[in-house]
């Protein structure tokens, strides 16, 4: 009886989100045409696709910041699908979203961005500047605590973002293309921060992405490729390069390709 009981238990903590046949339309337009997956505890999930594919709808619907039309999302054991805005707020600091442009304030030091969740948490400030500075060592980016956004390059900013989304110690971390439109040196700098996460805090992560060699290959245990609203593959990176299903199979060429290009150019 005990043996059952735990077993459920670690069934059930196994999977920290999940999606249950999740569609959504804008318009006349379906993004997600019956979108299911699972992210196990832990681990990095790629979602890999074109541009335009709804990549970055699947993710927000993790936070609530889009609903579904139909279907169910569930985090970290609970259905969020139609939590209100006020239940959503625990689920939002559990979960962090790293948007692709970092959404930095201009106005404030990097410390400042990175306090800011803390200090509308209601934190002590000395707890506050503890924090900072650990998040800000865990990123490796304490030199440049006082500098401003508008000092730093594309690639800094998406550290200091990802020391903000740390600050206030969620379970997991979502990244909308994190390595897109920086040079390859930076995107190996932020490939091994998100490495980092997973296995130094156990982060359970999702990472967006179109690109398959510079970013899914370094970080992801699992890919998942989207197109026209659904994934056409869940799998290892292994199972993805050797899939003959047409669809995969071009869309690994294609990005083949584009990795040589780069590699010729750089
Ligand atoms: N709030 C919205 N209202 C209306 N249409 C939207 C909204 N959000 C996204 N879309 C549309 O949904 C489609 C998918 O968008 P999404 O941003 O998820 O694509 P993506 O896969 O992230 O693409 P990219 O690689 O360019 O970031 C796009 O056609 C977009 O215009
Ligand atoms: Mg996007």
């Amino acid at each position: 009886m005990t043996f059952m009981v735990s077993e459920i238990y670690n069934r059930r903590m196994a999977d920290f989100i999940e999606f249950i046949d999740v569609y959504k339309s804008f318009g006349e337009r379906q993004i997600l045409d019956g979108v299911s997956f699972k992210v196990k505890k832990g681990e990095t999930f790629a979602i890999l696709g074109p541009s335009g594919t709804g990549k970055t709808v699947t993710l927000t619907h993790v936070v609530g910041l889009l609903k579904p039309d139909s279907g169910r999302i569930i985090v970290d054991g609970e259905d969020i699908t139609d939590m209100t805005e006020r239940q959503l707020a625990p689920i939002r600091r559990k979960v962090q979203l790293v948007f692709q442009s970092g959404a930095l304030f201009d106005s404030m030091t990097v410390a400042e961005n990175v306090g800011f969740p803390l200090v509308d948490m209601g934190l002590p400030f000395d707890e506050i500047e503890r924090r900072v500075q650990e998040k800000l060592r865990l990123v490796e980016i304490e030199d440049i605590a006082d500098l401003l956004p508008s000092e730093l390059s594309t690639g800094i900013k998406r550290s200091v973002a990802i020391a903000r989304a740390l600050a206030a110690d969620p379970q997991a971390i979502l990244y909308d293309e994190p390595t897109t439109m920086v040079d390859p040196l930076i995107s190996q700098t932020i490939n091994n921060l998100i490495r980092k996460m997973q296995k130094q805090l156990g982060m359970t992560q999702m990472v967006v992405t179109h690109d398959i060699a510079n970013c899914a290959e370094k970080v992801a245990d699992h890919v998942a490729l989207l197109d026209k609203g659904k994934f056409v593959f869940v799998g290892t990176l292994p199972e993805l390069y050797s899939s003959k299903v047409p669809v995969v199979a071009e869309f690994v060429e294609e990005d083949r390709i584009r990795f040589e290009k780069d590699q010729e150019y750089a």
